[in-house]
């Protein structure tokens, strides 16, 4: 339920929650994000400081119940992420809840390693792009699915998950799927506020974005052997480590987008033998994982016989979070000359 306050009781409530903040060590740019959220004040106001001189702010909801979303915050480590309900992740303004993993700005990268050998494939002639389908397997709140449907307006995307809580948020994201024309750089490790004014961007057209529950590649039966593209962000944290991450983390995000097994790996070894029955010849393998799992991942592929072109790649940070490959183009054996029969006159 809306709620008009004067800019005098904002800003008295602002300058004690920024104290708050400071004592729990919490960014104070996060009270900013929560304001700018869950208020109508833009982040010049907040800048300036002149919350006060306005005569009303329209709150989405009672000054208390802002406060106590910011006690649940300081308290209880929800991310901010959560309370504000949403997030800024390329050029994207996506809507997450604690059924889907918090999207991070590494894994915008990987999008921007699709886009490459896309590019690539596409300048060699080795696409055909009346018949393109590219999956997001584990698609969470639908984030590169949706990512890739906007880079690749011919392809078919297919966004899987297991969970149908994170698939509801991956269609209701596609469904009001806005650009940011401006994303604001991210004041923390985990990711940026939402953007000041997001663009409606035009609606997919047709069904050329899916969305599938199941295990990974499973609901790609119809394709086997046609999959332009198979990219994940997996669960890839070793179990023994879970209970090491910080309480935003273990005690708010999905476990099943965190657990990878005893070392990790149980999902990415499990999309290295899957992939190429869905793969066509050719086509790109893309994985996401922790920093120090990339050697383990490449000698994986190696030693599985079906992959080639296989790549680590680092973030911005010089970590290994990535490795593609291609599924081995295999050449057809010559068909054998057709025995002559011995012909008697
Ligand atoms: C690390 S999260 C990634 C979410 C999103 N793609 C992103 O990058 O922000 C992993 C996702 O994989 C999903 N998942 C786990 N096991 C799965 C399975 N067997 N089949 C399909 N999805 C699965 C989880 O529900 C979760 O949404």
């Amino acid at each position: 339920m809306a709620a008009q306050v004067s800019g005098a009781e904002v800003e008295r409530w602002y300058g004690a929650a920024r104290t708050a903040a400071i004592a729990a060590a919490v960014p104070v740019a996060e009270l900013d994000w929560l304001l700018l959220a869950w208020s109508d004040l833009d982040r010049l106001t907040l800048r300036l400081g002149t919350v006060a001189d306005r005569p009303t702010v329209t709150l989405q909801a009672p000054l208390e119940t802002l406060e106590r979303q910011w006690q649940r915050r300081l308290g209880d480590r929800v991310p901010v992420q959560y309370l504000a309900g949403r997030v800024t992740w390329r050029q994207l303004e996506l809507q997450v809840s604690p059924a889907v993993l918090i999207p991070r700005p590494e894994t915008e990268l990987m999008v921007d390693l699709a886009i490459a050998w896309r590019t690539e494939k596409w300048a060699a002639g080795a696409l055909d792009d009346s018949d393109e389908h590219w999956a997001d397997l584990g698609t969470g709140s639908g984030a590169i699915a949706i990512a890739l449907a906007d880079a690749f307006p011919a392809a078919t995307v297919w966004a899987i998950d297991r969970d149908p809580k994170a698939l509801a948020i991956a269609r209701m994201n596609a469904q009001g799927y806005s650009h940011c024309p401006a994303p604001i750089p991210t004041p923390t490790p985990l990711q940026g506020p939402r953007c000041p004014s997001p663009l409606p961007a035009p609606d997919f057209p047709g069904d050329r974005l899916q969305f599938r529950c199941g295990s990974w590649c499973e609901p790609l039966a119809s394709l086997a052997g046609r999959v332009t593209a198979l990219v994940s962000n997996p669960p890839y944290i070793p179990t023994a480590e879970l209970a090491t991450l910080a309480p935003e983390v273990i005690h708010h995000e999905p476990t099943a987008a965190l657990d990878g097994g005893p070392d990790g790996l149980d999902c990415i070894r499990h999309l290295i033998q899957q992939a190429p029955t869905y793969l066509r010849p050719g086509g790109l393998w893309l994985v996401e994982h922790m920093a120090g799992q990339g050697a383990a991942i490449a000698e994986l592929l190696k030693g599985d016989g079906r992959y080639g072109s296989i790549e680590q790649h680092w973030d911005l940070a010089g970590r290994d979070r990535f490795v593609s490959a291609e599924t081995l183009v295999i050449e057809a054996s010559p068909i054998p000359p057709h025995p002559i029969p011995n012909q008697s006159i």
